[in-house]
């Protein structure tokens, strides 16, 4: 989701005035109306609303959002994907059906198990592909990448490119079936299921919808790429965050989704990096033990507590938690963990390396 300028503003007034404001869903806030991002236009309607909620232990107050929107530069970059995908399937069709594929991709799944082993958990999560190459190039290294979205729009060849189905939107289905083809046949190796659907700003889906909507559009694949369950917020709303997660778990024994690793999200204090942790290690068990992925996430502090975070704690999520395979931070871009677009900020040098 992109705020407009106007948006960012209220954004700001809202954090300024909503000191209590904690945990899990500030970091939608900050998220939201980092530079880069305000400055793209959109004409959707936000709402937002304060709930008083109550925590574990203790009543806190949280802001959230609510939003029917579409990120505008997603619309964007969907546009030119759409072009491109048109006259790419004219000029080459592809099998949507397809046994070369599917060898193709067992051997894909092994090379990316070892690639994974020698070059690391970390990925870039990017909108803009450039950005990566650029690193890439200057030596930066990450495993694997993805930009919520099922064409990897310029990625160079030697990273991983995982896509991903977005949301059940005929905007993001309709291309579906062509992309993850290609992207199979390229030698895409997992598949990334919807985006955050917990949240209404979001792929906002029930989990009963969101069970169908993967049994529909990610089931077919199973096999051929290992499969991630959608990506969760760590909001401890409810019907939000893992407990939503719990609920489409459950949807899913009773409608047979296939999932081979489940996906969170993480935005909190950058002085409480436990609840990192422990939301990992709870995803991990609402998943019955499967492998997990971070494929975003950012402590809430200055740049420099950020750093520290990341220089304290990248060590545990290497080491300390096993099961998780795969995590990137929020996000390759100018202004979050690159500088320029060649050069990694201080941040972009803790999170690298
Ligand atoms: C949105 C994506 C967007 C990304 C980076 C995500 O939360 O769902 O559509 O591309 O943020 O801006």
């Amino acid at each position: 989701m992109h705020p407009t300028n106007s948006i960012a503003v209220i954004t700001t007034a809202v954090l300024a005035l909503s000191s209590s404001v904690s945990a899990a869903n500030i970091g939608r806030w900050n998220k939201w109306s980092r530079p880069e991002e305000a400055s793209t236009s959109t004409s959707w309607v936000t709402v937002y609303e304060t709930q008083t909620v109550t925590l574990k232990a203790s009543p806190t107050q949280k802001t959230v959002y609510k939003n029917g929107g579409q990120p505008a530069n997603n619309v964007a970059a969907e546009a030119t994907t759409l072009a491109t995908q048109v006259v790419a399937a004219a000029e080459t069709p592809v099998a949507v059906e397809s046994n070369q594929g599917a060898s193709v991709n067992v051997q894909a799944v092994n090379n990316a198990a070892s690639s994974s082993a020698s070059g690391g958990k970390r990925g870039f999560a990017y909108n803009d592909a450039n950005l990566v190459n650029n690193l890439v190039n200057g030596g930066t290294r990450g495993s694997w990448a993805y930009n919520w979205d099922s064409v990897s729009n310029g990625l160079a060849s030697g990273v991983e490119f995982v896509p991903m189905l977005w949301g059940d939107r005929a905007d993001h289905t309709n291309r579906w079936a062509n992309n993850i083809e290609k992207s199979l046949s390229e030698g895409a190796s997992h598949i990334l299921s919807f985006n955050e659907p917990d949240i209404a700003a979001q792929a906002n889906l029930s989990p009963e919808a969101a069970a169908a909507a993967h049994v529909k559009y990610i089931n077919p694949y199973g096999g051929r790429a290992r499969i991630g369950a959608p990506a969760v917020s760590n909001s401890n709303l409810d019907g939000q965050g893992t407990r939503w997660l719990k609920s489409f778990m459950s949807a899913c024994d009773r409608v047979g989704c296939k999932i081979d690793f489940c996906v969170a999200h993480w935005y909190s204090p950058a002085s409480d990096p436990q609840s990192l942790i422990n939301h990992l290690n709870e995803v991990h068990s609402i998943c019955g033990n499967k492998p997990v992925w971070l494929t975003e996430f950012a402590p809430l502090g200055n740049d420099q507590e950020n750093a520290a975070f990341l220089k304290n704690n990248l060590g545990r999520l290497d080491g300390e938690l096993s099961f998780l395979e795969r995590y990137s931070y929020f996000m390759v871009s100018v202004g979050s963990l690159m500088s320029s677009s060649t050069s990694l900020s201080s941040l972009g040098q803790a999170f690298f390396g």
